[in-house]
C-alpha cells in the first residue's frame, strides 16, 4: 500500500519519502514574546524547546488576527490573500475569500497528498457566520473539522463540529473551550493511531489563548497574583517622534488602563497554563503510541500584544517589536535538541515548511519560504533573506462605546481609558531588516503626515529614538529598494529580498505612485521623524 502510494505520488511530481512525517500545529492567539509570553509555559520548555529549536526572529507580516491567520494559511502576504482586516468587508473569511485563497491553503496541498487532516480551535474571526456560509461550510482540506464560530471565546461559543452546530455554556469540565480543543485532539489520536500509522497527519490546534475575555480555568485563576505586567523601558512613557495614533495617547495612562494592564497580564498567564497542559498531553500521547519520532510540532502566535507600551493599554495592531514578534519552538526528527536560533522565520513561511516536511513542492504563489533545512541543519550564518513585509490596514468604527466624544470619528479600540488604539489612518507598511548586516525597521503610514518612523534595533531595541531623518542615503535608498519590492511582491518575487543595493535589478525609473499605501515623502523632510 505504501509503496503503492508513492509511485502514485511521483507521477504527480511529489516527492515521496518512506514515511512521511505527522505534524502537530498549535497556534496560540496573541501571544507575545516581548512580554516574556511563554515564561509561564514550563511544560512547553520541557516537551518542545527544550527538545528541538527555538527560533528567537521569528515574526508576523502583519499584526492582526483574521489578516495573520489568512497568511499562516495561504503562504501570502495579506496584499496577495487579500484579508486586509477582521470584518467580512475587509475579506476575513469572506464569501471571495472562500471563493479562493481558500481554496489553496496547505491544508488542501497535504489532503491531496495523502495527509488525514484536523482542526480544532479558532479559525477566522468571521469564520461561521449567516454572512460567511454559516457553521456547514467546512473549509476544503480539512477531514476532521471543529471551528469556533467567531472569534476567540473560552466559555459560552458554538463550534461546527464537521458541520453541525455544537453549542457549549459555562460548566468549566464540560465547556472550557482549551480543554475541549484538547480533548478532541485527544480522541481524534487514539481513533486515527488505532487505524493505521502509515497514514501520515496534520493536525492544528488553535487555541483562544492568550486573547480577551482572558478567562483562566479555575485551577489556575489565583496563579501569578503577585506579577505585574513589565515595566519595559517605553511603558507608560510619551512618545514625540512617533505617528499619530501614538501621540494622542495619555500618559501617565489613567488608573483604569494602569489595573487593566496588570490584570489583562495575569489572566493572559493563567490561560496559558491550560495550552501547557494541552502541549504535555498531546507529547506524550504521541509518545505513549510510539510515533512521536515521526511527528513534528510547531508552536506558534499569530501576533504580538502589548500592555502600556508607549502608554498603549492593551492591543495589537503597531509596527513595533511587540506586536509583530511571536514565538515558534519546532521539535521533531531530525531536529536538534535545545538549540536556540536566530534564523529569520515569518507566520508566512510556516505553510511552505509544512509542506515541504511533507515531501510536497510548495506552489509558487507562496510568498513565504519553507525554513526546513534550518529545521534540520547547523546555523548557516549566510541568510538568503534579511528583508520582509509588514502591513497593516487600519480598522475602525463609527461607533465607540463608553467614549461618545469620539463616534463618528473612523477609530478603534478606545478601550479601557478612551486612549484610541487603532484608526483608518493607521494603515501602514515596513520593511523590516534581520541579522548582522542590518537590524532595522522602516515604515510609512498612510496618514495626513504621511509620517515616516525607523528604528535601529540593535543599538535602541525598546524603539524609543526614530532615527528617519539621520538614516544615511545608502542605507536609506535600500530600505526603499526592498519596499518597493516588497508592497507589490508576489511569489517568487517575495523570495530572498535582501539589504544589498540594486541586488536585483529595477526599473530605471522607479514610479512609487503604483505602490499601494507607499508615502512618497521623498523631499519632503517636515515629515520625516521628529
Ligand atoms: C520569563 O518568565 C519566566 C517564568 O516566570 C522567568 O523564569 C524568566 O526569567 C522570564 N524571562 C524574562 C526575560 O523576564
Ligand atoms: C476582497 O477580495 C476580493 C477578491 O480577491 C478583492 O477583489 C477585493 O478587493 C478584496 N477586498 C478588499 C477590501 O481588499
Ligand atoms: C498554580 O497555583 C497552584 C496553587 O497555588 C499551584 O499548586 C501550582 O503549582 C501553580 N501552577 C503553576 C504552573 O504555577
Ligand atoms: C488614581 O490613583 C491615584 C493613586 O492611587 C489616586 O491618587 C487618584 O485619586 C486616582 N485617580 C482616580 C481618577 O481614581
Ligand atoms: C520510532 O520509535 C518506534 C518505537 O520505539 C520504532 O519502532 C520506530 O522504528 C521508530 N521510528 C523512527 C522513524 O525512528
Ligand atoms: C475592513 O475593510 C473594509 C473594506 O475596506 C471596510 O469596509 C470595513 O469597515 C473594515 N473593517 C474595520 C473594522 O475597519
Ligand atoms: C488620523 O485620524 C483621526 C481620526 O479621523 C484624526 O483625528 C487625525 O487627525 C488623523 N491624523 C493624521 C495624522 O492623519
Ligand atoms: C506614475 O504613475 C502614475 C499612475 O499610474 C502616473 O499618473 C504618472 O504619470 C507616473 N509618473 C511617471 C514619472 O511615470
Amino acid at each position: 500500500m505504501r509503496l503503492f502510494l508513492c509511485v502514485f505520488l511521483v507521477l504527480f511530481e511529489v516527492v515521496c519519502s518512506v514515511t512521511r512525517p505527522n505534524i502537530v500545529f498549535i497556534l496560540t492567539d496573541d501571544q507575545d514574546v516581548f512580554l516574556n509570553g511563554t515564561g509561564p509555559m514550563s511544560k512547553l520548555r520541557q516537551y518542545v524547546s527544550s527538545q528541538g529549536a527555538t527560533f528567537s526572529n521569528m515574526f508576523v507580516t502583519t499584526p492582526l488576527c483574521c489578516p495573520s491567520r489568512s497568511s499562516i494559511l495561504t503562504g501570502q502576504y495579506v496584499h496577495n490573500h487579500k484579508a486586509i482586516n477582521n470584518s467580512v468587508d475587509g475579506n476575513c473569511s469572506s464569501p471571495s475569500w472562500q471563493k479562493g485563497p481558500e481554496t489553496q491553503t496547505f491544508v488542501t496541498y497535504l489532503k491531496k497528498s495523502g495527509y488525514t487532516t484536523f482542526f480544532a480551535g479558532k479559525y477566522l474571526n468571521q469564520y461561521g457566520m449567516d454572512e460567511t456560509g454559516g457553521l456547514s461550510h467546512i473549509p476544503p482540506g480539512w477531514d476532521h473539522w471543529n471551528g469556533l464560530k467567531g472569534n476567540s471565546q473560552y466559555y459560552n461559543y458554538v463550534v461546527s463540529a464537521n458541520g453541525k452546530a455544537e453549542k457549549h455554556g459555562s460548566d468549566y469540565k464540560a465547556d472550557y473551550f482549551t480543554d475541549v480543543i484538547n480533548r478532541k485532539a485527544t480522541d481524534f489520536l487514539n481513533r486515527q493511531l488505532g487505524k493505521s500509522k502509515d497514514e501520515p497527519f496534520f493536525m492544528m490546534l488553535s487555541t483562544p489563548s492568550c486573547h480577551a475575555p482572558f478567562t483562566p480555568a479555575p485551577q489556575y485563576s489565583q496563579n501569578f497574583s503577585k506579577m505585574s505586567a513589565p515595566r519595559t523601558p517605553s511603558f507608560n512613557t510619551k512618545s514625540t517622534d512617533k505617528h499619530w495614533i501614538l501621540r494622542q495617547v495619555k500618559t501617565p495612562m489613567g488608573n483604569a488602563s494602569m489595573q487593566w494592564v496588570d490584570d489583562t497580564f495575569r489572566n493572559r498567564w493563567r490561560t496559558l497554563l491550560s495550552v501547557d497542559d494541552m502541549v504535555e498531553n498531546m507529547v506524550t500521547l504521541l509518545e505513549k503510541k510510539n510515533v512521536l519520532n515521526n511527528t513534528y510540532v510547531v508552536y506558534a502566535s499569530d501576533n504580538g500584544f502589548h500592555l502600556g507600551q508607549f502608554s498603549l493599554p492593551n492591543d495589537k495592531r503597531q509596527f513595533y517589536e511587540f506586536d509583530i514578534r511571536v514565538p515558534l519552538m519546532v521539535r521533531g526528527p531530525g531536529v536538534k535538541p535545545g538549540q536556540r536560533r536566530e534564523d529569520l522565520v515569518l507566520n508566512i513561511d510556516l505553510a511552505p515548511t509544512f509542506l515541504d516536511l511533507a515531501g510536497i513542492r510548495p506552489p509558487d504563489f507562496m510568498d513565504g519560504q519553507s525554513f526546513k533545512s534550518a529545521l534540520l541543519s547547523p546555523p548557516s550564518g549566510d541568510a538568503s533573506r534579511t528583508d520582509f513585509l509588514v502591513e497593516h490596514t487600519g480598522e475602525y468604527d463609527l461607533k465607540q462605546p463608553g467614549c461618545p466624544q469620539y463616534d463618528g470619528q473612523p477609530l478603534n479600540n478606545c478601550f479601557p481609558d478612551c486612549v484610541c488604539e487603532d484608526s483608518r489612518n493607521n494603515t501602514y507598511i515596513c520593511v523590516r531588516r534581520v541579522g548582522s548586516t542590518g537590524n532595522l525597521i522602516y515604515c510609512g503610514v498612510s496618514d495626513d503626515e504621511q509620517y515616516v518612523e525607523a528604528y535601529d534595533l540593535s543599538s535602541d531595541p525598546n524603539q524609543l529614538k526614530n532615527v528617519a531623518s539621520t538614516l544615511s542615503a545608502s542605507v536609506l535608498e535600500s530600505l526603499e529598494e526592498s519596499l518597493a519590492t516588497l508592497a507589490t511582491c508576489s511569489g517568487t518575487t517575495c523570495h530572498n529580498v535582501k539589504n544589498i543595493p540594486h541586488y536585483r535589478k529595477m526599473p530605471q525609473q522607479r514610479n512609487f505612485t503604483d505602490i499601494p499605501l507607499y508615502h512618497r515623502y521623498r523631499g519632503n523632510s517636515a515629515s520625516i521623524g521628529v
